[in-house]
């Protein structure tokens, strides 16, 4: 076995896409890697300091999208442009905002699936940021991504996660087994 010492290699990472209104209204997004679920009906993200940051520090709502193989540029691009710097950032991505019913963020509709989520806590505040604990509000799936039993067909979204090692974004792959299940055999 070689080491590595200490990497930000938790394996495999989300690729999140952040939706928050920015001072004048207009919709924004970043990509966020680490996140991840914190409790059944809750997620935690480490955010940096960031327009989205001082988004959350004015409203505690945003929404979660889950980037695709179709939405991978724009989504890397919402992570290294700052509304900052770039007012264009959104039209730039071709992305479709719209108003969520539940939080006050935009959806955005190119995604298959799109948590609606508010802030409960934030932890270890510095001026470099904070991690986030939000409850999840409500979760929503573009119907053309639904199962036979009604459920989201996560198979079909193409999610990509994050790979930190080289920097990269993988596809994900065909399902390999049944959770709770497959292991039933070694009992
Ligand atoms: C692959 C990737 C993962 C990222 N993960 C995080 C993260 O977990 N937390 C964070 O604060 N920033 C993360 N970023 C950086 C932000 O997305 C980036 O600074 C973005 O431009 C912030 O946009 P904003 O200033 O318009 O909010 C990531 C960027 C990329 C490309």
């Amino acid at each position: 076995m070689k080491s590595f010492g200490q990497k930000p290699w938790v394996l495999p990472q989300p690729v999140l896409i952040i939706g928050t209104y920015n001072s004048n209204g207009t919709p924004n997004a970043m990509n966020a890697a680490w996140g991840g679920q914190w409790d059944a009906k809750e997620i935690m993200i480490c955010m940096g300091s960031h327009a989205t940051t001082e988004n959350l520090d004015r409203c505690n709502e945003f929404t979660v999208a889950f980037a695709t193989k179709n939405t991978m540029t724009a989504s890397d691009f919402v992570g290294i442009v700052s509304a900052k710097n770039d007012p264009d950032k959104i039209r730039k991505t071709g992305w479709t905002a719209i108003q969520s019913e539940n939080v006050n963020a935009p959806v955005f509709t190119d995604f298959p699936m799109t948590l609606e989520c508010r802030i409960l806590r934030k932890i270890d505040q510095t001026k470099n940021g904070y991690n986030i604990v939000a409850e999840i509000v409500n979760i929503l799936v573009d119907e053309n991504y639904l199962a036979e039993d009604g459920k989201p067909d996560v198979e079909k979204m193409q999610l990509i996660t994050y790979e930190p090692v080289h920097y990269g974004y993988l596809v994900m792959g065909e399902r390999a087994g049944n959770a709770f299940e497959d292991g039933r055999v070694l009992q």
